[in-house]
């Protein structure tokens, strides 16, 4: 696609600080930053300031945000070896280690493979039950007319499940200990990478912040490794994560180390909760404020479903359900913004910018799925364009809520499982309503989040009869 006879467009971009770059816009409003350049062309040029050039020693350098999804698709699939992800906060290595999330080369290609065949298509199905029984489980506990914090509902819900996965068994009443070390983790990393001078303190300075996550990241070190060794000692085969990652050898055929397996296990547990829980929590926020999706979905739960509980089966016949889903994931895409990659070489891009080497590719779910040229009428919340034929029509990479190419996730089928299974779930038993009056605005930290907790009234619908789990 690149004419070569032709000089290449230098890429513009919008008006920033020449100390600072573009972080001060970035940090003021990011969000809203990103629907700004979509005015600047398909590269935008998004300068990181002198400070961060002399810290590298590297003049002119920028991110280079992509508004064009052959630009997308070159970066993230035909020409993928040409970049890396780019570096990560301290507390962010600390936290993944050497997990699939952070390799690089032959090692992440060896872990995929080792993952693939566990995540894909139909052996996921196996927790469906699992999956409606500790949702039914869950909204047993809400009493008709209540109101509950959707936010933590949800998350307290996909993280039993990824526990589940993850171990092979039941999340014990130390969940919420382990849900609030995994948000002062996130927090110090959404820290990390809004602030340079965060970021070079290193660790082990015994500032609050820092005690508070070494506290917190302690106790989940320490039930991960202590599962890792009584799985070990009883040698049980379980169909887990665990139980995978045990059996599994090196290239020399070795097994994998304990620090191996922890680094992955944390990974997964950090990567597949709080994604799905957010997808969740922004799924029933639209719900509650479109009235006619609700009750078309409803209806096609009552025809579909009926009086008993969904499973894995029941979703091919509920491609409305579907539709909301992903609808849902266009606007508030969870992972709101690709992993930074790293130009190794120089790059032509497709749509004719050129990229030196170092350069910074920043690839948004969240500015792609808002660009009006690609999704007209962007902010208007419409399942019907996840329509089959409007599935068709839709140009490939301008919808990325689980990425693509050689780190596409790796949780998306179970995502989706999970997800469309607790919505048919609840939504055939509970109507969620947010409370009058409450407005709720998307912040980006590691996942798209809501800026305040939802606060939502459950109503009891009679749709199906009780699951026995309900009991
Ligand atoms: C709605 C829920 C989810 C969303 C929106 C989501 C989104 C994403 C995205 C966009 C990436 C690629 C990031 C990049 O290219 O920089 C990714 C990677 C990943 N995801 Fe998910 N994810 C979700 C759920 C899950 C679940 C449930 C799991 C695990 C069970 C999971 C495990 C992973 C892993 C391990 C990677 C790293 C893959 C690699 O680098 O090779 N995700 N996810």
């Amino acid at each position: 696609m690149t004419d070569h006879t032709r000089p290449a467009p230098v890429p513009s971009g919008p008006p920033v600080s020449r100390w600072w770059g573009c972080y001060p816009e970035l940090r003021r409003d990011t969000l809203g930053f990103l629907l700004q350049c979509q005015s600047y062309g398909d590269v935008v040029k998004l300068p990181v300031g002198l400070v961060i050039e002399l810290f590298l020693r590297r003049r002119d350098a920028a991110m280079y945000l992509l508004n064009h999804p052959v630009d997308v698709k070159h970066v993230l699939v035909s020409n993928q070896h040409t970049y890396r992800k780019g570096p990560v906060p301290p507390v962010e290595s600390r936290i993944f280690g050497q997990g699939v999330l952070h390799t690089e080369g032959e090692t992440h290609h060896a872990q995929r493979r080792l993952f693939l065949p566990f995540f894909h298509g139909h052996h996921v199905t196996v927790y469906s039950s699992l999956i409606t029984g500790v949702t039914c489980a869950r909204v047993a506990q809400w009493q008709d007319g209540m109101t509950v914090d959707m936010g933590q509902e949800m998350a307290h819900l996909t993280l039993s499940v990824i526990w589940r996965l993850l171990f092979g068994e039941a999340l014990q009443s130390d969940g919420h200990i382990i849900r609030h070390a995994i948000l002062t983790g996130q927090r110090l990393i959404k820290l990390q990478y809004d602030s340079l001078l965060a970021s070079l303190i290193p660790l082990w300075i015994p500032l609050p912040r820092h005690r508070q996550f070494m506290q917190g990241f302690h106790v989940i070190e320490e039930t991960i490794v202590r599962l890792i060794r009584d799985r070990r000692r009883s040698s049980e085969q379980r169909d887990d994560l665990l139980s995978l990652l045990l059996a599994a050898t090196d290239e020399n055929g070795r097994p994998l180390s304990e620090k191996e397996i922890r680094d992955e296990l944390m990974t997964f547990l950090l990567a597949g909760h709080e994604t799905t829980a957010n997808a969740l929590t922004w799924t029933w926020i639209l719900l509650s404020q479109n009235e006619s999706v609700w009750d078309r979905l409803v209806c096609e739960l009552k025809a579909v479903v009926g009086d008993r509980p969904a499973d894995a089966a029941d979703l091919p016949r509920l491609p409305y359900l579907k539709m909301v889903w992903d609808e849902s994931l266009r606007l508030y895409p969870p992972a709101w913004s690709l992993h930074t990659r790293q130009a190794q070489a120089q790059d032509h891009l497709p749509s004719g910018a050129i990229l030196s080497p170092g350069s910074w590719v920043f690839i948004s779910p969240w500015n792609l799925h808002r660009n009006p040229r690609w999704f007209p009428d962007p902010p208007r919340f419409d399942p019907e364009r996840f329509s089959e034929a409007a599935n068709q029509m839709r140009l490939p990479f301008t919808y990325l809520p689980f990425g693509a190419g050689g780190r596409r996730c790796l949780g998306e089928s179970f995502a989706e499982l999970e997800g469309l299974l607790i919505l048919a779930t609840i939504a055939s038993r509970i109507r969620p309503r947010l409370r009058d009056g409450q407005t709720v605005h998307p912040e980006p930290g590691m996942t798209l989040h809501p800026q305040t907790p939802v606060q939502m009234t459950v109503q009891r619908i009679g749709l199906t009869k009780a699951h026995p789990l309900d009991a």
